[in-house]
């Protein structure tokens, strides 16, 4: 998979991902995140990639003829399969977009920043909106990150043991159970006996039913969207 972030600043973003599992996915080959600088593409003598808003409104817009050229050049380069823009009003990023996202084969992140983009931009080039949570950042670097993440945890080979991914939480539309390790007696505190009985039927329906009860009480939403 390959990912291009388009953002106004790379050197933030570069930071997140030259550490730990997502360095070590783009070191297997796994993924390859490619950073643009939009300020590249600027068509002023000072760098600058926003305008004022028609209208008077306040705040900056981000224009759209140099962000479409950041993506057409791209475009022209490979297909892409989305042109994702980050941005509080889009839909709702869950693990069910990360899943279908981390199949894809190249996608382009457009971090969104200032009021957000020309719409125009999103009418024309962008083809899904996504949103990290009901609350506004300063920009789509850290929404851009989570995601990106959230994606390539998923990707096969990425995590040593692949059955970890595929028991988190919400993969299965249901939070995971609780976990242990040694020792079995803490201050009194028992491990469930059902753990140490080396019974494995036993254990995966303690688990299912950990997992149905915990989801009942901290999230019984997750449940009722299960039934629809
Ligand atoms: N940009 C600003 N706030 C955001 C959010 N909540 N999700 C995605 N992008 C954003």
């Amino acid at each position: 998979m390959r990912i291009d972030i388009l953002t106004l600043f790379p050197q933030m973003m570069n930071m997140f991902f030259e550490e730990s599992i997502i360095k070590r996915a783009q070191k297997k080959g796994l993924v390859e995140v490619v950073f643009h600088n939009l300020h590249d593409y600027s068509l002023t003598r000072y760098g600058s990639v926003d305008d004022y808003p028609y209208g008077g409104n306040a705040g900056m817009v981000m224009a759209v003829e140099p962000l479409a050229n950041c993506i057409e050049q791209l475009q022209a380069q490979r297909p892409y399969d989305e042109v994702i823009y980050t941005a509080p009003d889009g839909e709702m990023f869950n693990q069910r977009t990360a899943n279908e996202l981390s199949l894809k084969g190249n996608l382009i992140v457009l971090c969104g920043h200032y009021k957000g983009v020309d719409e125009r931009l999103r009418e024309h080039f962008i083809t899904r909106e996504l949103s990290i949570g009901d609350y506004v950042l300063t920009g789509g670097e850290l929404a851009a990150a989570v995601m990106c993440d959230a994606i390539i945890r998923l990707i096969p080979g990425v995590i040593g043991d692949e059955q970890s991914a595929l028991s988190d939480s919400f993969q299965d539309g249901l939070l995971a159970p609780p976990e242990y390790t040694r020792p079995p007696e803490f201050r009194g505190w028992r491990v469930p006996d059902v753990l140490l009985s080396g019974n494995h039927a036993k254990i995966e329906q303690w688990r299912y039913e950990q997992a149905i009860e915990r989801t009942r009480q901290r999230r019984p939403d997750l449940l009722k969207d299960q039934e629809n």
